[in-house]
């Protein structure tokens, strides 16, 4: 840990504030000395929690001092996986709050399904852990904006699993659309082409031996344990997920949003189709699903972002899996956040590229760094909340089937109180500690 001297010596130096003010230091968080380890916890080991432990097992600036998941076998493979690479075998927990009610841990990791990712950041925020949460950051727009809060009354730094954010062929990518260089950027299209599968049909029974059930459901209201609801297809789930528009879909809305360069404010106008046309199964959500979002910016000028999903497709677009395109008024730009983007002028002239793909260690290390710094993480849960929120937007439009209009500053829905129920969850009738404090 870090010393208090050194602390109070970079709060105070005059060095430490310039470069404070040109980094939008979140003023309070604490600095950590650059030479001491940070001690953390990484919450639900399995499909994404997995790829994030085999990522901190190599960071040496770090110790991996717990694992926490409700099922026995992830747990017991989580500390495996971390004994295999060398490490220390990491305390392996249930409840989560054994990881906060330790003081030594700086940071957790959060990568739980998506209802459990705000209950999880709020809790892990006021017991003054910094957060690293995977995307979508909120399962509805209530619970985003009490992250935010969270993060800024504790003054704690939380990160979202976005990761293209510190990937440095996008950003450069983004950089151009947002440069002129296209001219005056006007719409943007994001899609999801890529075959999914069927995730079947299952009737009720007993939940494993090796699973807390009742846990795993937390906050949100019970409903019977069936085998189609997990592992990892909770996502399907208006409950627990957000379809793959909060899979997938929100790598790449993200992306659409970082060119189109609209600020911190949600799209006044959203129009949405969409429905189940291809799977018979149990899925809630859509497998085919356009959404469209307009903003009218301060002087009147309009913007659009449209979001196309077609997960039954056994074939890419436009030679991107999932992709983003950026039209401007003197050329477009096209690209891919797992391989690149082009650049193409007037009549289609091809002016510059870019090569890549996303980089996990590098979002990992822009957390870390923003702990020590004080500054703003590249996924800020703030930055995230707006992308997040177009996930949320449209698939309550698509939901509804009506074009819906949207208060930015109050986060309500305009004239619409079917929509706004939605803009919150209903919780467990019994309370749960997980729920957070007034929402
Ligand atoms: N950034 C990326 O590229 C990326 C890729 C895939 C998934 N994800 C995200 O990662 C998250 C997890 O997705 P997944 O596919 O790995 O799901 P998963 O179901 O495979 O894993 C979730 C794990 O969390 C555990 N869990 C559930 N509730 C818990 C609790 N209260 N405490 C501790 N553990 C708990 C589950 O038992 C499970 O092991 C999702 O939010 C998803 O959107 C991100």
């Amino acid at each position: 840990m870090p010393s208090l001297n050194r602390r109070s010596f970079l709060r105070n130096s005059s060095a430490f504030a310039a470069t404070a003010a040109s980094l939008h230091i979140t003023s309070g968080v604490r600095a950590q000395s650059p030479n001491s380890k940070f001690t953390v916890g990484l919450i639900g080991p399995g499909g994404m929690g997995t790829g994030h432990l085999k990522t901190l097992v190599k960071n040496d600036a770090l110790d991996l001092a717990y694992v926490c998941d409700v099922d026995q076998t992830r747990l017991a493979t989580a500390v495996k996986n971390a004994e295999d690479a060398g490490r220390k075998a990491p305390k392996a927990v249930t409840d989560l709050r054994r990881i906060l009610e330790d003081k030594s841990v700086d940071a957790v990791f959060i990568a739980t399904p998506d209802h459990w990712h705000a209950p999880a950041t709020i809790l892990a925020c006021d017991a003054g852990k910094h957060v690293y949460v995977e995307k979508p950051g909120s399962h509805n727009i209530r619970e985003g904006r009490m992250m935010i809060e969270a993060a800024r009354r504790t003054k704690r730094v939380v990160q979202v699993g976005t990761q293209t954010r510190s990937s440095a062929h996008m950003m450069e990518g983004t950089a151009k659309v947002r440069s002129g260089a296209i001219g005056d950027v006007l719409a943007c299209r994001v899609w999801n082409s890529q075959r999914r599968r069927n995730i079947g049909k299952a009737l009720p029974s007993a939940p494993p031996a090796h699973l807390d059930f009742d846990t795993w459901i937390g906050p949100a209201p019970m409903v019977p344990y069936k085998s189609t609801l997990l592992h990892a297809v909770w996502r399907w789930y208006y409950a627990f997920g957000a379809g793959d528009m909060g899979n997938d879909g929100v790598h790449d809305i993200d992306v659409g949003l970082w060119g189109l360069d609209v600020g911190f404010r949600h799209p006044n106008r959203i129009a949405a189709l969409g429905g189940k046309y291809f799977f018979d199964d149990d899925q809630q959500f859509p497998d085919t699903q356009t959404c469209i979002f307009e903003w009218e910016l301060p002087g009147g000028k309009k913007k659009q972002l449209i979001y196309e999903q077609r997960i039954w497709a056994p074939y890419v677009q436009e030679g991107y899996e999932n992709g983003d395109a950026w039209y401007g008024t003197k050329g477009y730009v096209i690209g891919g956040k797992e391989s690149g983007w082009q650049m193409f002028a007037e009549k289609n002239k091809p002016v510059e590229s870019g090569k890549g793909s996303p980089d996990l260690p590098a979002h990992h290390r822009n957390f870390l760094d923003c702990i020590k710094t004080g500054a703003r993480p590249n996924a800020d849960v703030e930055i995230h909340h707006y992308s997040a929120c177009l996930v949320h937007l449209g698939n309550i439009a698509t939901r509804l089937g009506r074009t819906l209009k949207f208060d930015s500053a109050k986060e309500q829905f305009i004239g619409d109180a079917e929509a706004n129920a939605l803009v919150r969850r209903a919780y467990r009738k019994e309370g749960h500690w997980g729920v957070p404090k007034g929402v």
